[in-house]
């Protein structure tokens, strides 16, 4: 048996931590009951709440719709931007036949054609958008394998590419550094996601950890920042927010109301979700998305589970 390593290198549980140790100061007087609605890349959303990538989700408790298309009913019904991860395009009509408005993040995959087919096909059946994950390029013995299918190293020129094929806003998913923000900047991508993608890399940033620095580093480009990892309530997203996100995705923290409940579940999961943030910025003295900044927020360097 070997010595019990008790450092703490899985990234969800570094990011969890850091959330936790920042706190929120209220200014009651004179605030107003807040307003979560956003325009975000032309359209108007009700609040900064953005559903995951998701892939790979099966039918729950028999019923008639799998796990992806429910929840893009729940995005469609709250009326949030909608996303989803690998998939053939089968798949991907029937999220789009949803209504949600919705962004298709494509795999790096090491077949060009197959990125510029998945992208083609998004675009003709009405995504609202189309991105790529750029933090699944690498796997354990090189170049990731996903379900059979084979990644490539993504040059600048290839995602300029990309982005220059197409008219939809371009995403792309797994930033976690000001050299990939600025370099998404550069290529023509409207919004980026920072993220690592659930603890693929060992010791990874926290998404917010890093936000601040992204934020700063974009100024003077039109480019909109999503965070994504870890966040399940109000106060995660309103903390991003704070920290110069436009929007939040949440992540596996909807997973149980999907598995049990269906679209009325998420659609419960994400309106809680907003309703914290609403409360969150009416004792912060917020009133508008737009006005939050990080001056209520104050770092204490704690956790509940100890010194980060
Ligand atoms: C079941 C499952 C499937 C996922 N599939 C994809 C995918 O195909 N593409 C993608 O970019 N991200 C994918 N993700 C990652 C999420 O989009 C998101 O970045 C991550 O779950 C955030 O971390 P959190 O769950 O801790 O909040 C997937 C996550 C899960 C749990």
């Amino acid at each position: 048996m070997g010595t019990e390593n008790t450092r703490i290198s899985d990234a969800n549980i570094i990011t969890e931590r850091y959330m936790d140790s920042i706190l929120i100061e209220e200014r009651l007087i004179d605030s107003k009951v807040a307003d979560t609605s956003i325009g975000f890349l032309g359209d108007d959303f009700d609040m900064p709440v953005m559903t995951p990538a998701f892939s790979h989700l099966n039918k729950y408790n028999g019923r008639k719709l799998n796990g992806l298309e429910e929840y893009s009913i729940a995005a469609k019904d709250c009326n949030i931007l909608n996303f989803c991860g690998m998939m053939e395009n089968d798949q991907f009509k029937r999220i789009a036949d949803t209504g949600a408005k919705t962004v298709r993040i494509v795999k790096p995959y090491a077949d060009s054609g197959k990125v510029k087919d998945q992208m083609q096909f998004a675009k003709s059946v009405g995504a609202f958008g189309i991105g790529m994950d750029i933090d699944h390029i690498f796997g354990e013995n090189g170049l990731d394998v996903v379900v059979g299918e084979k990644m490539a190293e993504q040059t600048f020129d290839m995602i300029r590419g990309y982005v220059e094929l197409t008219d939809l806003p371009f995403v792309i998913k797994g930033v976690l550094s000001v050299s990939d923000a600025v370099k998404s900047a550069k290529a023509g991508a409207k919004a980026i996601i920072v993220s690592h993608h659930h603890g693929r890399l060992p010791y990874a940033i926290p998404p917010m950890m890093i936000l601040p620095k992204i934020r700063e580093a974009l100024k003077g480009y039109d480019v909109k920042i999503i965070v994504d990892c870890g966040i399940g309530s109000g106060a995660d997203v309103f903390k991003g927010l704070a920290l110069g996100a436009d929007a939040c995705a949440v992540g596996r923290s909807m997973l149980p109301s999907l598995e049990k409940d269906g679209i009325d579940g998420v659609k419960n999961f994400l309106l809680s979700v907003g309703n914290e943030l609403r409360y969150i910025m009416s004792f912060t003295g917020f009133s508008r998305v737009s006005d939050i900044d990080d001056s209520v927020l104050h770092f204490t360097g704690l956790s509940a589970s100890g010194n980060f």
